[in-house]
């Protein structure tokens, strides 16, 4: 049983340790940090009231049963002492200047109103030993970050907030509650003493915090990205939040690889930058240079005073060549153990040689297509952020074609790149034409060369005979009809009710008839930053991805995600639709809280160690969003034009790393478009580069409600017969996959001969392989075992009530979902959640009808939420048994399957029945 207990203390353990390990302190003028025993603190701005535990949309709707955020960890530990006429005045400003939530998703302000501080507010930072001061940023899924003041730049009175309490405060520490870098020009203004990143944590995030304000864990966390002067310093601004189409123009010169190759005075803290409480010194060799790989040895000695961690990061410098290198490239990097001062630990790092091969897209090191290294001196560096690694030795390198590939996903449209031309000792930017698709490689051709497997009707063979070997995949498949495969390609969702309540989408077994033919329905949730279950189930919020690649620790990243997957199977979920793997092309992409970094290697490590755990628990993990979608402005309708070198080596290469390594069983799609082709339909990155290049075998599911193209058309939500073709397998999602809600074109396109049925059989056969390895087969055959069974029966009955996932399918004639009083239990304190099918968008109303015995001064509340966002109360006053009848607007409903919930606030109510409505009906 206790295999499959989880230990939530732990749970919390891990995510704070994660937490803490990611901070990142970027200055900590004379020792400002960490606060000693019995300091008077202030605390100010805002956000220390309102914590952000995570950024905006899919990945960040996790139900959480408690959040601790800073100014809770603070009021919760006795070694501080806060001061409480600051907290009391914040308090009450607050009361009249209440949380904005704006309109909901893609509108929720960036950040709050901040409190403009008074003289009274000064004389307090006058008084303590140290002013904190929280600053706090959210964006997300369609929400970028904006250059403007309140988004990437501080507002006004925020820099009046610092400016003024740095010029009275014995040590200002100013503490950034963000989910990805923001400006930094005002440290250079004022001058505060500390400046931390925290990023969004969690629902642990206010612990780890402490953690490392109090010194209990001394900062050890490293910037993924490079924080820049100006936001118009990253090479990628200028073709970076276009709706329509986006030059890739900077190439593999992204962050840190263009700053340190051509400017590197733009610089305010460089990339894998981070201070300790201690120090460490770092003496680094190549201890033995092999025909295929480099031993590099770091001897880190704590030469401080408090117990940390470090990492020691290894850059390559390649030979220019003829193709071009960026001057440094992470290539290896490793964590000390937490070391204790005077204590030193040897840290061997392996670098394969052929792993610094630059991809030749042109042919111009005379090897188009392949891997090749150049010839000439490799130097190693090595340092602890990229700008002060210091040379340690080169190896001498002959050309070598390390691999030779195929041309795929070559852009189609004429456009120029960055190149390197030496100036003295320097580089500067000149530009190239990029190489496009040459003619005869269009993807658009019917490469599936699998024969049909011939249609036997129903033998009789189960999913599970498979598994246990008595027929093959083939012989099963082949009792499938083309309706059953095309019903296959439609994944259920959201919420549907073959599979654990409020997530994402079923898969698999998506039909009463796949079912009988023995097929589960798979259970897909988001992710990335813990488990999204819409109907108010609650799970753990783990700190975002920013934050775990902060750490650079793989070791307890995989910790935390092996309770992710625990927690997953418990819940009866295959796939955690995550980690978010795109790369941070540009501070202002909305979702960069979600994904690791500016740089592939350390993406590639920190998501590899995600899907690994889990995958050691049994459970899938879905890398996303594959690839290239870096922007959330037109996700949906921009091209991005990339060349074949920077997707290789820039925007694929962490999703490389995550199949090869760590075993990735699913990646989801993207919603918009790479050289000509939306990602769902191009057969060269689902089939030729994932499938054929890397050896994966899993699934690949679009983004929710993508679309495809033909070439050189514009997408249209009708067109999904490409994606049939490129073996994107699903297409995420539908309510009811027998209908083709969407009027699909897959059939027609069989029809016509665009698609064949061997396409859709083997998209099945993918399916179907990642079932048979998965818990869901093992469910549905009744194979769990009985402690697992046990286990997940306590978790269901710990979650908060649902009235049996009864659907309640609206009348055709009146479109009314009609759930009887019989059904609910109206108690002071909780709640009845039930799931709705709703066939019809528009504005919804609510209606009760019900009744009280009590007097009419009686306040009886009833909150209503949908989809677990709040909508409004109903109270109603006791009524002295009179039946009457209640109603209110809900919202605009949109797709199928939804929960609401009903909160009740006193005893007393009797419901005789509840209808939800399409207004105007
Ligand atoms: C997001 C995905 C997410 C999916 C399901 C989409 O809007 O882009 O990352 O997994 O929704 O919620």
């Amino acid at each position: 049983m206790e295999k499959f207990t989880l230990d939530r203390k732990k749970y919390a353990a891990l995510a704070r340790q994660a937490v803490a390990e990611g901070c990142v302190l970027l200055r900590n003028e004379a020792q400002a940090l960490p606060l000693k025993q019995g300091e008077k603190i202030a605390v100010y701005g805002r956000s220390a009231f309102r914590y952000y535990k995570s950024g905006l949309g899919s990945g960040g709707l996790v139900n959480t049963s408690y959040v601790v955020g800073i100014l809770d960890a603070l009021k919760g530990t006795n070694d501080i002492v806060i001061n409480q006429e600051l907290l009391e005045i914040y308090e009450s400003w607050l009361k009249e200047n209440p949380y904005d939530e704006g309109q909901g998703w893609g509108r929720v302000p960036w950040s709050q109103k901040e409190m403009p501080i008074t003289d009274r507010m000064l004389e307090i930072a006058n008084e303590v030993d140290a002013s904190l001061i929280v600053i706090g940023r959210t964006a997300g899924e369609d929400q970028d970050n904006t250059a403007k003041e309140g988004s990437y730049l501080l507002t006004k009175d925020e820099k009046s907030l610092i400016e003024r309490v740095c010029k009275v405060s014995k040590r200002t520490i100013v503490i950034l509650n963000v989910g990805n870098i923001i400006d930094m020009k005002w440290v250079e203004e004022y001058h505060p003493q500390a400046v931390l990143y925290v990023w969004q944590g969690g629902q642990e995030g206010g612990n780890g915090t402490l953690d490392v304000l109090l010194g209990n864990v001394a900062p050890c966390g490293k910037l993924t990205d490079t924080i820049a002067r100006e936001i118009e310093d990253y090479s990628s601004t200028s073709n970076f939040g276009d709706p329509e189409k986006n030059y890739y123009k900077e190439d593999i010169y992204v962050g840190y690889r263009y700053f340190e190759t051509f400017a590197k005075e733009k610089v305010l803290y460089p990339f894998g930058y981070g201070m300790s409480y201690t120090y460490f010194s770092v003496n680094s060799e190549i201890k033995s240079n092999q025909e295929e790989s480099c031993l590099i040895i770091a001897n880190v000695k704590n030469i401080g005073n408090y117990a940390g961690k470090e990492t020691v990061q290894v850059y390559v410098n390649a030979p220019q060549g003829k193709l071009g290198k960026p001057l440094r490239q992470l290539v290896g990097f490793a964590k000390t153990k937490l070391l204790m001062p005077g204590e030193e630990e040897i840290l061997p790092i392996t670098i394969n040689k052929d792993d610094l091969a630059s991809y030749d897209d042109s042919g111009m090191a005379g090897h188009k297509s392949c891997y090749v290294l150049e010839e000439g001196q490799y130097e190693f560096y090595v340092g602890t952020d990229v700008r002060s690694a210091v040379k340690i030795g080169a190896f001498d390198q002959e050309f070598k074609v390390v691999k030779q590939l195929e041309s795929a996903l070559a852009p189609i449209e004429a456009f120029e790149r960055i190149k390197p031309v030496p100036m003295g000792d320097s580089y500067e930017v000149d530009m190239e034409e990029v190489p496009l698709q040459e003619k005869g490689s269009v993807d658009d051709c019917n490469t599936c060369t699998s024969s049909e497997i011939a249609y036997t009707g129903d033998k009789g063979i189960k999913l599970v005979d498979v598994l246990d070997q008595k027929a093959s995949l083939d012989e099963f498949v082949a009792q499938l009809d083309e309706n059953d495969l095309i019903h296959m390609f439609r994944g259920e969702g959201m919420c549907s009710p073959r599979v654990t309540p409020g997530t994402a989408a079923a898969f698999g077994g998506v039909t009463d008839r796949l079912q009988q033919y023995g097929i589960p329905a798979a259970c897909c949730a988001d992710g990335p930053s813990g488990i999204r279950m819409d109907c108010g189930t609650k799970a753990f919020s783990l700190p975002n991805g920013t934050a775990l690649g902060c750490t650079f620790n793989p070791e307890l990243v995989g910790q935390l995600f092996a309770m992710v997957g625990k927690e997953l199977r418990l819940n009866q979920i295959d796939s955690l639709l995550g980690p978010g793997m795109n790369i941070h092309r540009n501070p202002l992409n909305g979702r960069n809280f979600e994904y690791i970094s500016e740089d592939p290697y350390v993406t590639g490590k920190i998501a590899t160690a995600q899907v690994k755990a889990m995958y050691d628990t049994g459970i899938g993990t879905t890398i996303k969003h594959f690839c290239g979608n870096n922007q959330e402005v037109g996700r949906s309708t921009s091209d991005s034009v990339i060349s074949e070198r920077a997707l290789r080596e820039i925007y694929l290469k962490g999703f490389e790393i995550a199949v090869k390594e760590g075993y990735a069983r699913a990646v989801m799609t993207t919603y918009g478009s790479v050289n000509g082709y939306w990602t769902a339909g191009s057969y060269d990155l689902c089939t030729k580069i994932l499938r054929e290049e890397w050896g994966f075998d899993g699934i690949v599911m679009t983004d929710w409600w993508a679309q495809a193209n033909y070439l050189g058309e514009k997408a249209n939500k009708t067109v999904k017969a490409p994606m049939v073709k490129a073996q994107n397998d699903i297409y995420m999602c539908v309510a009811h996959p027998e209908d083709n809600p969407e009027n699909d074109d897959v059939k027609q396109m069989l029809d016509v001969g665009y698609i064949t049925k061997a396409q859709l059989q083997r998209n099945a056969k993918n399916i179907l392989g990642y079932i048979l390895k998965s818990q869901a087969i093992l469910r549905f055959t009744g194979r769990i075992s009985k402690e697992e069974q046990q286990a997940m029966e306590l978790m269901t009955s710990q979650q908060e009530r649902i009235v049996d996932p009864v659907f309640y399918y609206a009348d055709p004639d009146t479109h009314e979902i009609v759930i009887p009083g019989s059904e609910l239990n109206p108690k002071a304190g909780e709640s009845d959640v039930f799931a709705i099918s709703a066939d019809i968008d528009g504005e919804y109303s609510i209606s009760f009808t019900i009744k009280s015995e009590l007097g009419s001064l009686a306040q009886l509340p009833i909150s209503i939420f949908f989809d677990n966002v709040f909508q409004t109360t109903v109270s109603i006053n006791g009524t002295e048994g009179k039946v009457i009848e209640e109603t209110r607007d809900l919202c605009y409903v949109f797709g199928s399957n939804h929960y609401v919930k009903l909160y009740y606030g006193a005893n007393g109510l009797e419901i005789e029945q509840v209808v939800l409505k399409r207004r105007g009906d």
